[in-house]
C-alpha cells in the first residue's frame, strides 16, 4: 500500500478552504449563464429533472472519485494518473486521461473567457445606468451591439485572460480562498434579490412551471446528452480541475461530505438563477430558447426597473465576473501544475505560456459571434457551439467515465476504503456500486441514445 505523499504545490488550510475553492470552481458561468439558456433551449422541466438526476447519481459519486484520485496522487492530474497507475499495477496509458483533461480545460477556457468578457463589459454598462427604464428591445440591441464588434469582444476577453493568469501565476491559494469566502455569499444574496424581483414580475408562476414541470415530449436524445454534459460541466468534473484541487486537500478530511456540500451549493445557485430569469422572460414576451445571450437580454430589464438598479446591476455583474474568475483558474491549473512539475518552469512562466495559448484559441469564439457567425462547419453549429458541445457533452463525460472506471475497477478496494474513510458499511458500498456500475452504464446509455443506437 502507498505511503502518504505530501502535495508539492502547497495545501489548503482545511476543510472549509477546500470547500470554498471547489465551490469557486464549480459555481461560475455554467450556473448563471449556461444553465438557464440550455434549459430554455431544451424545453425546461424535463431537461431540469434529468440534469438533477445526473447530478445526484453520476455527478456526486464521480466528484468523490476525482477528489480521491487527486488526494492519493498529490500531483498534477497527468502525473497523478501515471503514479496511481503504477501503484495499482494498471497500464501507464491511464496518464492519457490527464492529458485529455488538460486539453479539455484549455478548450473550455478559450471560450469561457470570451463569455466572462461579456460579463465584464456589463459591469460598466449596468453601472453607468444604461439599462434604466429600458424595454426588452433596448436591452436586446445593447447585447447585439456588444457581440457584433470583434474588437470589443477581444478587448474584454484579453482583460479577463490577464486577470486569470495573474492569479494562477501567484498560486491558487493566495487570495482565492479569501475572495471566494466573501463573494460567494454575496452572489447568493443578489440572486435572492433577483428572485424577489421575478416574484413580482407577474409571471413568476409561469417561469417556475417552465423550470419544474416536466414535459417529456419536449426533450430529445440530444437534450438528454446536453443535460448530462452540463452536470459534468457545472460541477467541474471530468477534466482534472477537481482532481488538482483534491491533490491539495489535507488528509483526514471527509471527501464524501465535502463533495456533497459543493454539489448542493452549485445546484442551488443554478436553480436560483433559473427562477430569477424565466419569470422575466415570460413577463416580457421573450423567447426562453434565445440562446447564449439569454441572461444578458433578460436581467438588465430587471435592473432597469428596480430601485437602485444601476447599483445592483453593477454589483451582480461584478460578482458574476468573480464567479467566472474562480472557475477559470481551475480550468487552467492542471496544465500549469504539469508545466511546473515536468518542464521545470516557474509558475509565472507556465502561466504566461498557458495564458497566451488559451487567449489565441479564444479568437475562434470571438469571431463566432460576428464575422464568422455564418460559418457553421458541422450540424448547423458555429465554432463556439462546436467547442462547447465537444467539451461539455463529449470530453467531460468521457473523462468522468474513465475516472469512475479507474477508481472503481483499477484501484484496489483497500486504497479507496483507506482514502474515502467512510467505514465499510452502507455508504462505501453504495458509492462503489454507483461508480462501478451505475455511472459507467448511465453515461454509456446516454451516449448511445444520443447517436441513435438505442
Ligand atoms: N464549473 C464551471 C462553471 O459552472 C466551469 C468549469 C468546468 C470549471 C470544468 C472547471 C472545469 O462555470
Amino acid at each position: 500500500m502507498a505511503t502518504k505523499r505530501e502535495p508539492i504545490h502547497g495545501q489548503w488550510s482545511g476543510r472549509l478552504a477546500f470547500i470554498l475553492a471547489a465551490t469557486g470552481s464549480a459555481v461560475g458561468l455554467g450556473n448563471i449563464w449556461k444553465f438557464p439558456y440550455i434549459a430554455g433551449e431544451n424545453g425546461g422541466g424535463a431537461f431540469v429533472l434529468i440534469y438533477l438526476l445526473c447530478i445526484a447519481v453520476i455527478g456526486i459519486p464521480i466528484m468523490m472519485a476525482e477528489v480521491m484520485l487527486g488526494r492519493r496522487g498529490r500531483r498534477s492530474p497527468i502525473n497523478t494518473m501515471r503514479h496511481l497507475a503504477g501503484e495499482e499495477n494498471a497500464s501507464p496509458h491511464w496518464q492519457w486521461l490527464g492529458w485529455a483533461g488538460v486539453l479539455a480545460g484549455f478548450l473550455i477556457l478559450s471560450y469561457y473567457s470570451v463569455i466572462a468578457g461579456w460579463a465584464l463589459a456589463y459591469v460598466f454598462r449596468a453601472g453607468s445606468g444604461l439599462f434604466t427604464g429600458l424595454t426588452a428591445d433596448g436591452v436586446q440591441s445593447i447585447f447585439s451591439n456588444l457581440v457584433s464588434e470583434p474588437e470589443r469582444l477581444l478587448a474584454w476577453h484579453t482583460l479577463f485572460m490577464v486577470m486569470t493568469m495573474i492569479v494562477v501565476a501567484r498560486g491558487v491559494r493566495s487570495g482565492l480562498e479569501k475572495a471566494v469566502r466573501l463573494l460567494m455569499p454575496a452572489l447568493f444574496v443578489l440572486l435572492v434579490i433577483l428572485v424577489g424581483y421575478a416574484w413580482n414580475s407577474g409571471s413568476f408562476e409561469q417561469g417556475v412551471a417552465f423550470l419544474f414541470q416536466p414535459d417529456f415530449s419536449k426533450i430529445t436524445a440530444d437534450g438528454v446528452l446536453i443535460a448530462m454534459g452540463h452536470a459534468f460541466f457545472t460541477l467541474s468534473l471530468g477534466m482534472g480541475a477537481i482532481m488538482v484541487y483534491g491533490s491539495y486537500l489535507p488528509d483526514r478530511i471527509s471527501i464524501a461530505k465535502t463533495s456533497i456540500a459543493v454539489s448542493l451549493m452549485d445546484t442551488l445557485v443554478a436553480l436560483m438563477a433559473g427562477m430569477a430569469i424565466f419569470p422575466i422572460v415570460f413577463a416580457n414576451g421573450l423567447e426562453p430558447g434565445a440562446g447564449p445571450g439569454l441572461i444578458f437580454q433578460t436581467l438588465p430589464i430587471a435592473f432597469g426597473h428596480m430601485p437602485y438598479g444601476a447599483f445592483f446591476g453593477m454589483l451582480f455583474f461584478v460578482l458574476l465576473v468573480f464567479a467566472a474568475w474562480s472557475s477559470a483558474i481551475s480550468l487552467i491549473e492542471p496544465a500549469v501544475a504539469w508545466l511546473v512539475e515536468n518542464r521545470s518552469m516557474t509558475r509565472v512562466n507556465a502561466s504566461v505560456l498557458a495564458g497566451i495559448a488559451t487567449w489565441s484559441f479564444g479568437l475562434l469564439t470571438v469571431f463566432s459571434f460576428n464575422i464568422w457567425s455564418g460559418f457553421k462547419p458541422l450540424a448547423d453549429k458555429t465554432l463556439f457551439d462546436l467547442l462547447d458541445y465537444l467539451t461539455a457533452n463529449i470530453m467531460l463525460p468521457l473523462g468522468g467515465l474513465l475516472i469512475a472506471l479507474f477508481a472503481a475497477w483499477k484501484m484496489s478496494r483497500e486504497s479507496s476504503v483507506d482514502e474515502l474513510a467512510m467505514g465499510e458499511r452502507f455508504w462505501y458500498p453504495l458509492w462503489r456500486i454507483l461508480v462501478r456500475y451505475i455511472t459507467p452504464i448511465g453515461v454509456t446509455i446516454v451516449f448511445l441514445h444520443a447517436i441513435g443506437i438505442i
